[in-house]
């Protein structure tokens, strides 16, 4: 045993040795990092679908009912937000509309003390970047197209990935996502747009 020891030793005071064990460590280290950077959950949260405070679903208001998404997100075409709706705009239906079912008396209960519901966020950009609703949804890009088949979603979830690369390679050729004969040819690139 000592004898192997002393061999070891020995080889380990070879400088060529060594350096041969250094780089197979940092080798292995290397593949760790990769495998775990590639195998990690999207960090931009594609299919993430928090539970709201009530279950309200767009697979029925916007898929059967066929309410217009801009009904209830009419910030799309003139503000950077779409923003979510006011209890105002719940209750505008849900005065009458099954008002005895338990998540429609919160509501109701909700808005008569001039309370708020707090949904939770699902898409949210880093704060370094900038992005408005309006030059899109004005160009005549469905949401659909950034948001997937929301109107078959009875929880909304993140359907887009909210990386650069997916919003660069939709401003370098954005063709598919206009409507036929627009005269648009492409988003900006230029990193002043985006990160202002
Ligand atoms: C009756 C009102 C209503 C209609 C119609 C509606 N929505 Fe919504 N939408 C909401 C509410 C309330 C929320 C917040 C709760 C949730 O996420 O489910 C929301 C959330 C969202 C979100 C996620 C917001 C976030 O936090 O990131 C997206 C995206 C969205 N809606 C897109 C659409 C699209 C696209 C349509 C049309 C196909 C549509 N909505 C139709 C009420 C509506
Ligand atoms: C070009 C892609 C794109 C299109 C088209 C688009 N959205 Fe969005 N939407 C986004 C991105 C990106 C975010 C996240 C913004 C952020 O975190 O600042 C977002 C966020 C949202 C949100 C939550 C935050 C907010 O802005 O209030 C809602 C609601 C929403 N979109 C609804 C819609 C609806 C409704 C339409 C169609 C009228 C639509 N979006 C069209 C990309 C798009
Ligand atoms: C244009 C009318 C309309 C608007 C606006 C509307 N709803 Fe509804 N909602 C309905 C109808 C109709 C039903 C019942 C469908 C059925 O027969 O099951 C319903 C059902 C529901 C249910 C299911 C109730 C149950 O008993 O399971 C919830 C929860 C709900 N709505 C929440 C909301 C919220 C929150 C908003 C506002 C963001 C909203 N609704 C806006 C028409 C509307
Ligand atoms: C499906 C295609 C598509 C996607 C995805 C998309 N964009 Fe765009 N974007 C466009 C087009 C087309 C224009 C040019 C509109 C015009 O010239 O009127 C544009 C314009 C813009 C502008 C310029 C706005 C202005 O006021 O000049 C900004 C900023 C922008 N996009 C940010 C983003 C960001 C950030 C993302 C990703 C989170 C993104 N876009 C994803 C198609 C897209
Ligand atoms: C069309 C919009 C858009 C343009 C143009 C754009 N970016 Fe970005 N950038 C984004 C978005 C969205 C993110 C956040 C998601 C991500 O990190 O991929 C981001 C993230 C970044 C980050 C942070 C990366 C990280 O890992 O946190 C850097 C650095 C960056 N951008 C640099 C640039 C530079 C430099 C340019 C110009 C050559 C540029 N961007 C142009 C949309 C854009």
């Amino acid at each position: 045993m000592d004898r192997i020891a002393e061999l070891l030793w020995q080889r380990l005071r070879d400088p060529a040795v060594r350096l041969v064990l250094a780089a197979s460590a940092a080798a292995a280290l290397a593949v760790v990092c990769l495998v775990g950077w590639s195998a990690q959950p999207d960090r931009f949260s594609r299919g993430f679908a928090p539970a709201q405070p009530i279950p309200f679903s767009h697979r029925l208001h916007a898929g059967s009912l066929a309410i217009p998404c801009q009904h209830c997100h009419s910030g799309a075409d003139r503000s950077r937000s779409a923003g979510v709706p006011s209890l105002e705009i719940c209750m505008g239906c849900h005065k009458v509309t099954r008002i005895k079912s338990p998540p429609i008396r919160k509501l109701a209960s909700l808005y008569e003390s001039g309370g708020s519901l707090a949904w939770k966020r699902v898409h949210s950009l880093p704060g370094h970047v900038f992005f408005d609703h309006r030059p899109h949804v004005s160009a005549g890009i469905a949401c659909q197209t950034c948001h997937g088949p929301v109107q078959d979603m009875a929880v909304l979830r993140q359907d887009m990935s909210l990386r650069m690369s997916h919003c660069l390679s939709c401003h370098r050729d954005p063709k598919a996502a206009l409507p036929a004969g627009s005269a648009i040819a492409r988003g900006p690139e230029n990193c002043y747009a985006c990160h202002r």
